[in-house]
This record gives C-alpha cells, sequence and structure tokens, in this order.
C-alpha cells in the first residue's frame, strides 16, 4: 500500500485532548510529573540516500547476510506508516502533553523511516532487478488488511473499538522493543565496517537505528497511558515478536531464490536451512544469532520493563551527529514539519 508520507505529517497535528470520556487510564492532573519516559524532545530528521553505487552483495563475501538485511528494507514501510496511522488515531486520547509531543515526533520520525526503505526497495533493490513485489504484498497485506481499522473491511463494532486500538498498540510497543535491538546492534556491530560494507547502507541501518533507540520508549508509554496491562503485553509480545522474525526469514527466503548462488538450497522459512544458515552466518559477526535475537525479547516480559535501561541515547544521538544522511540536512525540520506544527 502506497502512503504519501506527507499526508501522515499533517495528520501529526497538535489536537485537542478529548472528553473525559476518552481519556486514558494515566490522565495527567495538573502538575503531575508526566507520563513520558523521552529524554528531551524528539527532532524528526531529514535523511536522502544515494543508492547509485550500492551493490546487491552491499557486505562484501557475505551474500546470505545482505540478503537477509535488505529484506528489512521490504519488512518496514508498510508496517511504519501503519504505526503512523494508529499513532494518530491514538492522539486524541492522550492527556499527557509532553507524550502528546513525543507520539507527534515519533509518527514524522516513522514516516521518514519508511520512505528511505522505501526508496532503497524502488532505487536499490529493484534497480539490481529484484523483484520485491510479493515481500512488500505480505506487508500491505497484514498492515492494510488484517490490522487495519476495518479488518477484511468489517467494521469494528463500537464497543470493541477501543480494545482493537489497545491490541496494536500493544504489538507496536512489543515491536519497538525489538527496533530498538536491533537499532543497538546496527550501531554496535562494527564487523561490517572491517570487511568493508556499502557506506550508504550502513547509514541507512544506523540512522534508522539510532532513532528507533532514541524514540524507543514512545510506542510503551503510550501504550501503558492508555490502559494497557502487564498480561495484554505479555501475550501481545508472544504474537509480535514469532511474527516478525517469521516474515523476516521467509522474505529473505524469496529474495535467496532469486539468486543463482542459492538454487541447490531449500530457501523456505518453513525448511531448516533458513534458519540453519543464519545460525552459521551470525558466527562470522555479520548477522545477530537467532537464539540472541530471541533472548533480547525478555527484558520486555518483565513486570518492571523500562525502555529507558535497554539502550543508551546518547549514543544514538552521537551517532545522529555523524550519520552522513542526518548530518547533511544539520537536524533541520522539513518544510512539512514546519506546515505541520
Ligand atoms: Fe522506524
Ligand atoms: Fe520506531
Amino acid at each position: 500500500m502506497k502512503m504519501n508520507p506527507l499526508r501522515l505529517l499533517v495528520k501529526a497535528k497538535p489536537q485537542l485532548p478529548a472528553s473525559s470520556s476518552t481519556q486514558g487510564s494515566g490522565h495527567k492532573k495538573s502538575g503531575a510529573a508526566s507520563v513520558s519516559k523521552t529524554q528531551g524532545q524528539l527532532v524528526p530528521r531529514r535523511a536522502e540516500f544515494d543508492w547509485s553505487g550500492t551493490p546487491l552483495d552491499w557486505i562484501p563475501e557475505h551474500a546470505y547476510a545482505s540478503h537477509f538485511i535488505n529484506q528489512i528494507n521490504m519488512l518496514l514501510p508498510a508496517g511504519e506508516f501503519w504505526f503512523c496511522r494508529l499513532f494518530n488515531k491514538a492522539m486524541p486520547l492522550i492527556s499527557d502533553e509532553k507524550l502528546r509531543q513525543d507520539v507527534q515526533m515519533f509518527i514524522r520520525q516513522e514516516a521518514m523511516h519508511a520512505r528511505a526503505h522505501g526508496g532503497a526497495i524502488s532505487d536499490y533493490l529493484q534497480a539490481h532487478q529484484i523483484d520485491t513485489k510479493a515481500n512488500t504484498a505480505k506487508m500491505d497485506w497484514l498492515f492494510g488488511t488484517l490490522l487495519a481499522d476495518k479488518p477484511f473491511g468489517k467494521t469494528v463494532p463500537k464497543r470493541l473499538e477501543r480494545r482493537w486500538l489497545m491490541l496494536r498498540l500493544g504489538l507496536v510497543a512489543a515491536v519497538e522493543h525489538m527496533t530498538c535491538v536491533l537499532g543497538k546492534y546496527a550501531l554496535e556491530n562494527k564487523n561490517w565496517d572491517a570487511v568493508g560494507a556499502d557506506a550508504v547502507l550502513l547509514d541507512l541501518l544506523r540512522w534508522h537505528g539510532a532513532e528507533e533507540i532514541e524514540h524507543r520508549s514512545v510506542a510503551f508509554d503510550l501504550y501503558k497511558h492508555l490502559g494497557g496491562d502487564y498480561l495484554s503485553r505479555y501475550y501481545l509480545s508472544c504474537v509480535a515478536v514469532p511474527l516478525v522474525i517469521g516474515l523476516w526469514v521467509d522474505g529473505a527466503a524469496n529474495i535467496l531464490q532469486q539468486d543463482k548462488r542459492f538454487a541447490d538450497k531449500k530457501l523456505s522459512a518453513l525448511r531448516p536451512w533458513m534458519w540453519m544458515e543464519w545460525a552459521r552466518v551470525s558466527k562470522t559477526g555479520m548477522l545477530p544469532h537467532p537464539l540472541w535475537l530471541a533472548a533480547q525479547q525478555l527484558p520486555f516480559f518483565s513486570p518492571w520493563y523500562d525502555p529507558v535501561k535497554e539502550a543508551n541515547t546518547e549514543e544514538a544521538l552521537n551517532y545522529l551527529k555523524t550519520s552522513p544522511s542526518a548530518a547533511s540536512a544539520a537536524n533541520q525540520p522539513l518544510k512539512a514539519y514546519r506546515a505541520a506544527a
């Protein structure tokens, strides 16, 4: 599903608090501390990527790892635009001013991420004759049909609307923990640099990863603010994590099927080879190990989970200061952001 990111940005205008009947359970009393755990103000950053020189094997001598990570480009845009639509829907329910600002900036950052990965699909993967349609179609169906405001086109009964919203916000909170973990991995994995990985793709991963770290508390704060409980986030994480990992491996298998070098392999998420090869390649330092990735989800299951403790904002901001894509824009807001403010 093609979404115009600027439409989402304009929709992210501040809105008046809703009536008391629609307020979240975290309704902020005058003078009370904000429910926001986000340090400082989030900043939407312009990012432009020139894909003309990026090879398909962007990690030299590591075709599997290159394809595997390239699948991220197809996983993300539909999901991140869906985050934006969902958070816009939740905006009138927010009664905490700082959290409302965080959510607005979160929407703007995610819209930019989706646009950047969408550019990688059209200007990089498709330029290398990779057929991306099958993978993006699955994501469009997931977010545009199954998890839409009207799932399968059916109107959700009024009495279930809030539950349907909360369920989806819980999924976002679980996925945002994953993106924070992966962002940290991307920032800290210097093995890619050591083998001469493509600087543009590395910058895409690290710019995005750094902003995921920067806004890591927003989805969780919002979920809690609107009454999300521990038990629900526990089972929603049990759905979200296998779903994301399964879609990742499935999509990577589809890309690998297009590469003659893997013609003799059993390329399916339902066959062991994809998983065993992922584990084997991770030992080279080019991918996170699947068991490591699964283990990184454990803190989210704790009743005392606190996204603030999961990463270091300063490390992320330090990267963003030097990121070629972000630094070139010098953290300047887009015109559209100004218009929406
Ligand atoms: Fe993102
Ligand atoms: Fe995010």
